[in-house]
């Protein structure tokens, strides 16, 4: 039987703390140069039909660590739902690939290709969620403070896939987690419902004004205001967003020791200021980083009965021999 990773509301507390221990494990193994070749000869298929650098280049990279190989394939070729069924394209694509990341519009399309395909299905963001996104956030975070339970994380901006999967993965950690947004850009009432039923005795904080909600913040994190698909909208959101740009004065009502994170890519004076994005306290490359240690981990766990027992590959540079 395999697993998907289509959304956090699928993952248990229990199985979200395993996946950052083994991304840390693997962060470290990296580190101390050893790259086991865990998933060798094994394929990992990438339909994307947005845009991408992180996402693509750190899903390739993390199957290319594990001994395995990635296969790209541009969401205009594939056509899906446009050149063939999404059924059909699930049903063939399972006969090539051990594992299958997509990057689309509408969580549908991912719900319906896991329905279908017989490998598993990873969502590599829609309009409705990133999970790979704040799963890596939170191992950034728990690296930065050794621990992530009773933190406070304050998502500044709309109620998008980022802000959504962030408020399901500090529910899975025990995070305080608080959406601060214009009334029009709050989480969708369907997600709200979903939300409190799959955590009854967790609050979906949402504040309109920036400044209480992000007192007492241990990690401020903000995203674009118009995301992939919303770009007629932008100047509208423009103006409507305008008194939510994390700047140096809105930091400055976070805790002393509060920690930027922003998933890239940024829009900067917009969202958020230079200053900020670029300030001792602004963790956002090492949270770009981190993406590829999460999503090794992913893979690991959605791959685990084809993992192949291995040596350790030693990725240490082997030393030129100079001349006599
Ligand atoms: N954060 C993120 O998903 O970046 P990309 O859109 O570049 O993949
Ligand atoms: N909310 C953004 C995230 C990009 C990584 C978007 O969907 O465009």
């Amino acid at each position: 039987m395999f697993r998907h990773f289509v959304d956090l509301f699928d993952l248990t507390p229990q199985t979200a703390a395993d996946l950052l221990d083994q991304a840390i494990a693997l962060k470290r193994d990296d580190r101390e140069g050893r790259r086991p070749a865990y998933l060798a000869g094994r394929t990992l298929g990438l339909v994307f039909e947005k845009p991408s650098l992180r996402t693509r280049v750190s899903f390739e990279a993390a199957i290319a660590q594990l001994g395995g190989q990635a296969i790209f394939l541009p969401g205009k070729d594939v056509g899906l739902g446009v050149r063939e069924s999404v059924a059909d394209f699930a049903r063939v694509i399972s006969q090539y690939v051990d594992a299958l990341a997509i990057r689309t519009f509408a969580q549908e399309t991912v719900d319906e290709l896991a329905r279908y395909a017989t490998i598993p299905v990873i969502n590599a963001l829609s309009d409705a969620a990133h999970p790979c996104q704040a799963m890596a956030d939170l191992l950034t975070v728990r690296e930065t403070f050794g621990a992530l339970e009773g933190l406070k994380l304050v998502f500044v901006g709309d109620g998008n896939n980022v802000a959504r999967s962030l408020a399901l993965a500090c529910a899975l950690f025990q995070v305080e987690f608080v959406l601060a947004c214009p009334a029009a850009y709050d989480f969708p009432e369907e997600f709200k419902t979903r939300f409190h039923e799959s955590f009854p005795n967790i609050h979906l904080n949402v504040e309109h004004d920036a400044n209480l909600a992000v007192r007492n913040a241990d990690v401020l994190y903000t995203d674009v205001w118009a995301s992939m698909g919303q770009e007629h909208e932008a100047e509208e959101r423009r103006g409507v967003f305008a008194p939510y740009q994390v700047n140096e004065a809105l930091l400055g009502q976070a805790r002393p020791e509060a920690i930027f994170l922003h998933c890239l890519p940024a829009h900067r004076g917009e969202e958020v200021t230079d200053q900020v994005l670029d300030c001792e306290r602004s963790m956002v490359i090492p949270q770009a980083a981190n993406r590829l240690h999460f999503q090794k981990a992913l893979l690991l766990w959605l791959l685990q009965d084809r993992v192949v027992e291995t040596t350790p590959r030693l990725v240490t540079t082997p030393k030129l021999r100079t001349q006599a």
